[in-house]
């Protein structure tokens, strides 16, 4: 098994990284895959202040492994959030959408690791500069809200690589050994991974969610509110009258009032497939199984090792 600088920083086996995703990644997904020797992640975006501290003290009973919360900077609770991070002394930290400068000072005081999700290799150099301790680096192709620049991870990866010197994490478009075998060799030090993941048995998505992304076909994903807040969703009949909206050069209000509140919960842990937000990546139409998510872990290093020794 290799060991890239990730693995030391985070303190894990496999430089594995499963995406914070809302109302899919809790605390049961989180401690299967740090169990596995990869580093999960609950995510904080769609808990309330005392349902994440609920969750990190969960996740610290059924394992010893280190696990982390993914941190959405906009949250409208990410102060409370941190505080609870903190005070529960939780290892880890991947923070996202929003500047890496905000939060990271007060972690890394406090002895916690900091890693910050961006979208392009510009980012990628404030992450450096704010002083977190690992970057990823998201491509257009993932699942859930994405950059506005619409850059690959092909593309992104080797370019981020270029320009910071701490360890780079490649994210979107990963489900598998190939796909990892390839940002490593674009000179990632790991990958983040998210759609993959909200088909195994432990994430919180609904049955309806989970059934939706194994039917899946590759061009059944799109990036819809591009003016808004961009996401890769399924195309449902939601997304279709957002695009629709879109195209129409409908005016931001429109379109947020179109969005709503709870489309997210709706879609995802509700398992309205119709009116619900489903979020996930261009992979969908590589995932054709539910499986544990350790079985995910081990089958993407076995078959990543496989194809690096190949070539
Ligand atoms: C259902 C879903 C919800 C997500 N929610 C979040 C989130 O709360 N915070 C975040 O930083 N990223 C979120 N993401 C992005 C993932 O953490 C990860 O970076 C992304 O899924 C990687 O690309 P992939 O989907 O191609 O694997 C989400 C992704 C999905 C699919």
């Amino acid at each position: 098994m290799f060991k890239t600088r990730i693995c030391g920083i985070f303190g894990i086996n496999i430089p594995i990284v499963q995406g914070g995703m809302v109302w899919n990644s809790g605390y049961e997904l989180a401690a299967a895959v740090s169990e596995a020797g990869a580093l999960g992640l609950i995510a904080a975006g769609s808990l309330s202040p005392a349902e994440l501290r609920d969750q990190i003290r969960r996740c610290r009973e059924v394992t010893s492994r280190n696990f982390g919360v993914n941190l959405p900077v906009f949250f409208r609770h990410a102060d409370e959030a941190a505080q609870i991070i903190v005070e529960e002394k939780v290892p880890v930290v991947f923070t996202s959408g929003g500047s890496p400068a905000r939060f990271t000072n007060e972690f890394k005081h406090n002895g916690i690791k900091v890693a910050h999700v961006c979208s392009t290799p510009s980012q990628a150099v404030k992450c450096e500069k704010a002083g977190v301790d690992a970057v990823v680096i998201e491509g257009f192709e993932a699942g859930g809200h994405n950059g506005r620049d619409e850059l690959t991870t092909m593309v992104n990866v080797p370019q981020t690589v270029d320009a910071v010197s701490i360890p780079v994490i490649a994210a979107g478009g990963i489900a598998d050994g190939r796909g990892m075998a390839a940002a490593l060799c674009l000179g990632a030090e790991g990958v983040q991974v998210g759609s993959r993941f909200v088909a195994s048995l432990e994430a919180s998505g609904h049955p309806n969610f989970k059934r939706a992304v194994v039917e899946a076909q590759a061009c059944d994903t799109f990036l819809i509110l591009r003016r808004l807040m961009p996401t890769r969703v399924i195309l449902n009949e939601f997304a279709g009258k957002a695009l629709e909206a879109e195209q129409a050069g409908t005016d931001i209000e429109k379109l947020s009032a179109l969005l709503g509140h709870g489309r997210e919960e709706a879609g995802m842990a509700c398992g309205d497939l119709r009116e619900g937000e489903l979020e996930i990546g261009q992979v969908a139409g590589m995932i054709k199984e539910i499986k544990p998510a350790a079985w995910i872990v081990r089958q993407m290093l076995s078959e990543c090792e496989n194809v690096l020794r190949r070539f």
